[in-house]
């Protein structure tokens, strides 16, 4: 059986050639070098942001300067886009919604510039609701502190926002944003891009003012007013970063306040990097973590990756590669490199956060929510803590419980052809799983017994997610270097200073041009 299969394998992949079996009784294959000496072949760990971005930029940047290049691709998922994903509401393909990454901004380029080069479309967030409710409250688990009537994706506007935290309030803080975010714009261009070191740019660009200090220090020392910083920028660390204002550093929190021109790709953001991919002509080896990642005598790298094909089952393959460019974090990434590498990233926390989805006929009670029966609930809960609740440390909601309800949009529930009713589609951001008892309190559904499982008519469509979404972004002045080793490259030291997916992939260009300014330069590959 594993003979014949491997017969079928080896056609299969006929320029490459099978070494033997490892002691598990796996195939390993040996892919050979069949490319012109001069093509330099560069592998990419990782098909999220930061690893497409990096193999994008490496083909232009490469073709610009003539040179002749080889990407390979490897990601451990069955899928691109990495934390960018969606998954489909009732396993309907013509419903998906985003499990991770959900959204990016007008001033966050290079998105915005891939998504004109590959034409694809944009929604952003005015799909009103008509449930009579605000559009938007921000909640502290006793009542609601502020709710917002109408769609307005900015801070800055609206009577109601100048009323409650006064115009001067208001004009500082979109001053302080501003400044953080133009300077940090010019991460982008000359002579700042490309940039071999973050902690040197950060520092020089005036950034680290922003990032050496919470939040809520930074908004203290603008005089911008504790109840603006209590409700309107927690509400948006919580709601962001699943993160309280007294532990986030100020530049994520001022990321946070950026909300101009909020969009999404229809159909789901991973179709950037999908496109992204392709555009650069890499080979993309989906289901293939890299195992282990060997430095050969003459400088170059073998990688070793374990693939799962439906034909094969596992298959351990190695290819050699000039460059390496690991785009994940390093501590999630199980790569034994060998040697060590020259410098080791640090281990961060990372926030553990539960994504659930799910669909109910059924609106928010306004009595979870300490309203009157027949009130509505605002479209969009964000949260923040009650004033008389300790800012903690650690790592959970506080009083609410949970960082964010949204209801996303109306749905139909395609898999029941006759009674198809209306229904909502529902996504909850907290620290804990969301179980039965939770959800039949928000939906304002009969008191449960512990754990029993919630009626499908009540809630018919659920999926839950655990991610390692985003470090704790705690204030610091250093960060993680682009480059780990002679020809080996990181990315997601950039996580702790911004984590989005804007900034992941100028990482992966920033990457992608020290790789072929090296080329350029002739430094010669290695030492
Ligand atoms: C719930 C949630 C909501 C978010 N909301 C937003 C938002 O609205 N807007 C926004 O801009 N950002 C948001 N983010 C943050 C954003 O998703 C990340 O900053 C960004 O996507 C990270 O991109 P990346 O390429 O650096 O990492 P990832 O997307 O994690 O990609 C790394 C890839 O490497 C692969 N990999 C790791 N090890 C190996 C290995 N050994 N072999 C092969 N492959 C490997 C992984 O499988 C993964 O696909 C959110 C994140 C989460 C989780
Ligand atoms: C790149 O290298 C791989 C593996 O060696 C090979 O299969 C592929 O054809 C090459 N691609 C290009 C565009 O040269
Ligand atoms: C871009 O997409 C739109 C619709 O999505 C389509 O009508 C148009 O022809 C496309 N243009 C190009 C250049 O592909
Ligand atoms: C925060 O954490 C530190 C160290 O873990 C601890 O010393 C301190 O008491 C904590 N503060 C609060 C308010 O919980
Ligand atoms: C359900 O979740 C709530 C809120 O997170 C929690 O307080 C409660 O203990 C949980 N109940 C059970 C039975 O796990």
């Amino acid at each position: 059986m594993r003979l014949s299969l491997l017969k079928v394998i080896t056609w299969l992949v006929s320029p490459q050639v099978v070494l033997g079996f490892t002691n598990h009784g796996q195939a390993v294959i040996k892919v050979t070098d069949h490319e012109p000496s001069t093509a330099r072949k560069v592998a990419v760990i990782g098909a999220g942001s930061a690893g497409s971005s990096a193999a994008y930029y490496l083909r232009k940047y490469a073709d610009e300067a003539d040179i002749a290049l080889n990407i390979s691709v490897f990601e451990r998922n069955s899928y691109v886009g990495g934390r960018s994903t969606t998954v489909h509401a009732y396993g309907d393909p013509l419903q998906p919604v985003e499990l991770g990454a959900s959204i990016f901004v007008e001033v966050n380029r290079n998105l915005v510039n891939a998504v004109k080069e590959f034409n694809l479309s944009t929604s952003s967030f005015s799909s009103r609701i008509s449930t009579d409710g605000p559009e938007l409250g921000i909640w502290d688990g006793v009542r609601f502190r502020f709710t917002e009537q109408s769609e307005d994706s900015t801070w800055w506007t609206g009577a109601k926002l100048a009323w409650r935290y006064g115009p001067l309030t208001l004009y500082r803080a979109r001053a302080l944003r501003n400044a953080a975010i133009g300077s940090f714009l010019k991460m982008y261009d000359e002579p700042t891009f490309p940039f071999a070191s973050l902690s040197d740019t950060v520092y020089d660009l005036g950034l680290t003012k922003f990032t050496a200090a919470t939040g809520e220090q930074l908004l203290k020392e603008h005089g911008i007013g504790d109840l603006f910083a209590d409700e309107i920028v927690e509400a948006s660390t919580r709601v962001n970063y699943a993160q309280n204002l007294n532990l986030i550093h100020g530049l994520e929190a001022m990321v946070c306040l950026s909300t101009e021109g909020a969009m999404a790709v229809e159909g789901g953001n991973w179709q950037i990097f999908d496109h992204m991919l392709k555009s650069s002509g890499a080979t993309v080896h989906l289901s293939s973590p890299v195992r282990k990642v060997e430095r050969l005598d003459d400088g170059r790298y073998v990688v070793h990756s374990k693939s799962s094909s439906y034909l094969s089952g596992f298959l351990n393959t190695q290819e050699t590669f000039d460059e390496i460019i690991l785009a994940g974090p390093r501590q999630f990434s199980g790569i034994d490199f060998q040697p060590e590498l020259a410098h080791v990233p640090d281990e961060i926390p990372y926030v553990k956060l539960h994504v659930t989805l799910f669909t109910s006929k059924h609106l928010l009670s306004p009595l979870a929510f300490n309203l009157q029966p027949g009130d509505a609930v605002p479209q969009v809960i964000l949260t923040t803590l009650p004033p008389d609740e300790p800012r903690s440390n650690v790592t959970d909601a506080g009083l609410p419980g949970f960082f964010s309800i949204s209801l996303l949009r109306p749905v139909v529930d395609t898999r029941r052809f006759r009674s198809a009713q209306p229904e909502y589609l529902y996504k909850i951001f907290s620290p804990q799983a969301v179980n039965s008892t939770f959800l039949a309190h928000i939906l304002g559904l009969k008191p449960r017994k512990a754990n029993e499982i919630i009626s499908q008519r009540d809630v018919s469509w659920v999926y839950r997610q655990v991610w390692d979404s985003y470090p704790y972004e705690f204030p610091r002045v250093t960060f993680e270097e682009s480059r780990l080793d002679s020809g080996v490259w990181y990315t997601a030291g950039m996580e702790v200073f911004v984590s989005t997916m804007e900034t992941m992939s100028l990482m992966g260009m920033n990457v992608a041009r020290l790789v072929v300014d090296g080329w350029k330069g002739g430094m010669g590959r290695k030492e």
